[in-house]
């Protein structure tokens, strides 16, 4: 089973509040998109197409190795995805997604992504339980509801998919539809998504206090 590795890198980064893109912040010295590339390749995905905000495709290719194919993300992430689904190709079996913005995601998780889908699996999402009570509020705030979390996940990336039923879930999908990740994409058209387990470092840098953990992390021991 051959796999492309799509890094979705054209995000602006808003919340962390940086001077430049967020997966051109960097992390012990090297930007987040870098960190995202290497777990893919290490994982075992055969190529990579990296997606970047148009005006700064040169700045990722000064941080990103040769082999790395660039192309210009859109508005949304579903946008920018869809465009790096496009540059992919119809070579690979497989298409692994990821967020430029979990750099610390250990190459395990991509094994077992990997793992999964050439087990049959048609989409896979890396997981992990929800520790935390949690609540429904109403409109002001006043809690309504406990919700059971004993069936609740908090999904991660990288998420893999059969490349044809990923290439034609985004084809059913409407050009302005907005979907926070991909596998909400395949179960639009009805694919079952499975699940294996995620990993607290593929955690997300959404905010300066993720980078602060992620940096404390990343520090030599
Ligand atoms: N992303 C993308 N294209 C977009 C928006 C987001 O490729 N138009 C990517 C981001 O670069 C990021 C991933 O999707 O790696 C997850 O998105 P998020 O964490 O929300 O990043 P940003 O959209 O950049 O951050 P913010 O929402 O705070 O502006
Ligand atoms: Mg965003």
């Amino acid at each position: 089973m051959s796999a492309v590795g799509i890094v979705a890198a054209a995000g602006s980064g808003s919340r962390l509040g940086a001077d430049r893109p967020k997966a051109l912040v960097g992390l012990a010295g090297r930007p987040l998109v870098a960190w995202a590339v290497d777990t893919l390749l290490a994982g075992g995905v055969d190529e990579v197409v990296v997606v970047t905000p148009a005006a700064e495709r040169d700045a990722f290719a000064a941080v990103l190795p040769g082999s790395v194919q660039l192309v210009d993300g859109g508005a949304t992430r579903t946008a920018s995805v869809r465009a790096g689904l496009l540059a992919a190709g119809a070579a690979a079996d497989a298409v692994l997604v990821h967020d430029a913005a979990r750099p610390l995601t250990p190459p395990e998780v991509v094994a077992r992504v990997l793992a999964a889908l050439a087990a049959g699996a048609p989409a896979v999402v890396p997981v992990l339980p929800v520790v935390d009570t949690t609540v429904a509020v109403d409109a002001a705030g006043t809690v309504t509801d406990a919700v059971p979390r004993g069936p609740l996940r908090r999904v991660q990336t990288p998420q893999g998919f059969d490349r044809t039923v990923l290439v034609a879930a985004y084809a059913a999908l409407d050009d302005a539809a907005e979907l926070t990740d991909d596998a909400a994409v395949v179960r639009a058209d009805g694919v079952p998504v499975t699940t294996v387990a995620g990993d607290e470092r593929a955690a997300k840098v959404t905010v300066p206090h993720d980078l602060r953990i992620a940096e404390l992390l990343a520090a030599p021991r």
